[in-house]
């Protein structure tokens, strides 16, 4: 295993080439539903316009050799059958859903860089292949150089890595003939955030990177997650009103180095609190999604109502505020998705914009996963379009959906959707340092426009 700086892919002359394969993997924006992958939840991302791009050459004649260039870190990363058939062994041993780490040890300074990504693909594809009873390994036949190419704002919380992943995994399956499905990409592309990059991730990511469809936000109902992780897709096309809109990302330009155990310690006190409330109210709900629907929770109205029912029923635990406080976001943002997915279907916008804001808030307060640069980025993108408004002479009756938080938290981007009228003053306002958020960070942020795209795609010849 060598990391090299540059870019250095294997190179075979043309005839060594037997097959090129081409992809690109989209990143994502979660328009709502967060942090309720894993807690039996709904979402409702759509893929990006922006993504990675990736060219394999298959090069016959060669020993197996596997050469990685990532063109935007401007490394190569160098591998062997050797260095993956242990760390697959190990993965087997313990059983591939299992979330402990497995160290890289070369790579073990760097274990959130993409080389550890990528290296846990090859190891979690192997794996597959062999408790499937499936022998044929694409490198050991031949030698795979592959090229990425990413225009995805890494650490922008728009999920470069679920990208990266499902783009390699997707790639090996198509050479091994495998035919893994969908379903079962996304679930090893998601066992190689848990266990080489040590975040406990829901599945959000991966299935709206490979499954979305261009015009369409994707809606996943994991309902029976994480007892059987079986989900449900649907494809919500947004009402005709909302053409007049753009998807704009606010990316906030800071990443905190504690996201991930952050990331897992939510997670963590959703799974305490389901455990005491099952116990308390002797009950065995697999998830707080699935307490969330019984009738005793449905019927209560106001978020303080709620919250004070769970602190009441949490009251024993220990840190008994603080479960109350993850369990009822896990427990009340379903709510917010499904009249966000209500409200996009029927044009309701103000209700769209209610939902995404209460969510934030939400977010904010009860989850605790915002940081002051995203609460910053929503007031300042506020401010900007209200004073933009006061200017002009006719402006539009809704001018701002949203804002919200989008992704894990704790960093990354807003989401929001701003009348069409007002997108490039807004983009222009940003894209100068007198704008009120650099103003209060010190931070030029970078605000994208796109609009749902589609998720993963694979070509036989160079897309170019
Ligand atoms: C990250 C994770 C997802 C999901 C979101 C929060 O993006 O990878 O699984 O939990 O955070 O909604």
């Amino acid at each position: 295993m060598q990391i090299i700086q540059g870019a250095q892919p294997l190179t075979g002359n043309s005839a060594s080439v037997i097959q090129n394969l081409v992809s690109f993997t989209p990143g994502r924006v979660n328009l709502i539903g967060e942090h309720t992958d894993y807690n039996g939840g709904m979402v409702m991302p759509a893929a990006l316009h922006l993504g990675l791009r990736s060219e394999l050459k298959v090069l016959a004649g060669t020993s197996n050799e596997i050469c990685v260039v990532s063109r935007s870190v401007n490394q190569t990363l160098k591998l062997d059958s050797a260095d993956i058939a242990p760390l697959a062994a190990r993965i087997l041993s313990t059983g591939i859903e299992r979330s402990e780490r497995v160290e890289i040890s070369e790579t073990e300074t760097q274990s959130h860089s993409w080389t550890a990504y990528v290296i846990g693909c090859f190891a979690i594809f192997e794996a597959a292949l062999k408790s499937r009873q499936i022998g044929r390994i694409p490198w050991h036949q031949n030698s795979l150089s592959f090229v990425l190419e990413s225009n995805l704002p890494q650490g922008a919380g728009l999920s470069s890595s679920a990208s990266l992943c499902v783009s390699l995994l997707s790639q090996l399956n198509v050479l091994s003939g495998a035919i893994l499905d969908a379903a079962a990409i996304a679930r090893l592309a998601m066992y190689v955030e848990h266990r080489f990059a040590g975040t406990k991730c829901g599945l959000m990511d991966q299935l709206a990177v490979l499954c979305s469809r261009a015009g369409f936000y994707t809606r996943i109902d994991f309902l029976e997650f994480p007892q059987s992780q079986d989900f449900h897709i649907s494809y919500a096309r947004a009402h005709e009103s909302l053409q007049y809109y753009a998807l704009v990302i606010f990316k906030t330009g800071v990443t905190h180095s504690l996201a991930e155990s952050a990331y897992n310690e939510r997670r963590m006190s959703c799974e305490s609190a389901l455990r005491a409330l099952n116990k308390k109210l002797s009950l065995s709900c697999s998830s707080l999604g699935e307490l969330a629907r019984l009738p005793r929770f449905q019927s209560v109205e106001s978020e303080s109502q709620f919250l004070n029912l769970l602190e009441q029923l949490l009251e024993t635990e220990k840190e008994s505020k603080i479960l109350a406080r993850r369990a009822c976001h896990a427990m009340r943002e379903n709510s917010r998705v499904l009249e966000a997915a209500r409200a996009l279907g029927n044009g309701d916008l103000q209700a769209l914009s209610t939902a995404m804001r209460g969510s934030h808030s939400s977010l904010d307060s009860l989850y605790e996963v915002t940081c002051p640069e995203l609460n910053i980025a929503c007031t300042a993108v506020e401010r900007t379009v209200h004073e933009m408004c006061s200017r002009k002479s006719n402006p539009p009756v809704l001018p701002l959906i949203g804002p919200r938080m989008t992704g894990g938290g704790f960093g990354g981007s807003t989401v929001q959707l701003l009348h069409a009228s007002l997108c490039d003053g807004l983009l222009e306002r940003f894209a100068s340092t007198d704008n009120p958020y650099t103003s209060e960070t010190g931070i030029l942020p970078q605000l994208i426009v796109t609009k749902p795209s589609a998720g993963f795609s694979l070509g036989f010849e160079c897309l170019n």
